[in-house]
């Protein structure tokens, strides 16, 4: 991990740099990032420019937890919901997505980013789809943390969807004339797009919104939600230390004493 004064070089009163256990740093980060439309809007400005502006706020929290040794980190890009918003809005994130994906993959290869998404991709505009494929391809087999993009993702469709593969094998092992296996909650999780990822420790939501809003309903059972009440394009790396930091004063019980 590179020095701690490095990776945050200037950090506001308010923060207390030794107050963060490097060794506590949690596996797996989930982001809900919330709040642009707000951000434009504040400044009489169209959503998507607002859009525009939270990609830099993506590619600040990616630095930094990469260089903090955070494994895994999973972004809220666009729900199975979102597409009840305006056409222009929906069109105009697509084209950001595969724009954003295509000038920024080589740097991320570059750091050892893993690259994959999570969702439904197929009815993404082909461009889109073919952005995030081509990533996927290119960093597919890099050692640094994993970028896990959630896109056309929905926690409900995902529950559903492994639940009817594990159906169709089941019916597969009955048909064969073996016994078919019983769900258990391991053998579900096998089957969600996150399979083989540990579940979230922490899950941040930006914008002083306190939902979940159908993001990994399954995998956050036990991760401690941490509300921002910045909004995404203001997000950067202090806000990130200090979610952290409020993450590691938690006690986390999990149903013991
Ligand atoms: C989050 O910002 C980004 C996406 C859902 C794609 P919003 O667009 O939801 O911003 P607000 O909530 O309207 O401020
Ligand atoms: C959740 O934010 C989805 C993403 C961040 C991609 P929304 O802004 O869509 O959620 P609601 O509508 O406030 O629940
Ligand atoms: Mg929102």
């Amino acid at each position: 991990m590179k020095d701690l004064s490095d990776i945050f070089p200037a950090p506001p009163a308010d923060i207390d740099l030794a107050q963060l256990d490097v060794a506590r740093i949690p596996q797996h980060v989930a982001v809900i990032m919330d709040g642009n439309g707000r951000w434009a809007k504040a400044r009489a400005l169209n959503r998507l420019r607002g859009h525009k502006a939270g990609i830099e706020a993506v590619r600040e929290t990616i630095r930094c937890a990469n260089d903090l040794g955070v494994r895994y980190l999973t972004i809220y890009s666009f729900s199975t919901e979102n597409w009840k918003r305006p056409e222009d809005e929906v069109v105009g994130l697509m084209n950001l997505f595969a724009k954003t994906m295509l000038a920024e993959v080589d740097e991320l290869h570059e750091e050892g980013v893993r690259v994959m998404t999570i969702g439904d991709l197929s009815p993404l505009p082909a461009e889109t789809r073919e952005a995030f494929q081509a990533a996927w391809e290119q960093t597919r087999h890099n050692q640094g943390m994993t970028l896990v993009v959630a896109v056309n993702y929905g926690g409900r469709a995902e529950i559903v969807q492994a639940a009817n593969d594990f159906m169709r094998e089941a019916a597969a092992v009955a048909a064969a004339g073996g016994e078919p296996p019983v769900l258990t909650e391991e053998l579900l999780a096998r089957h969600l797009a996150t399979a083989g990822i540990p579940d979230p420790e922490m899950l941040i939501r930006t914008s002083g919104e306190q939902r979940l809003s159908n993001f990994l309903l399954w995998q956050v059972a036990y991760a401690e939600l941490v509300c921002s009440d910045v909004l995404w394009p203001d997000f950067d790396r202090y806000e990130f230390l200090r979610c952290l930091l409020d993450y590691q004063g938690r006690d986390r019980r999990f149903g013991a004493l």
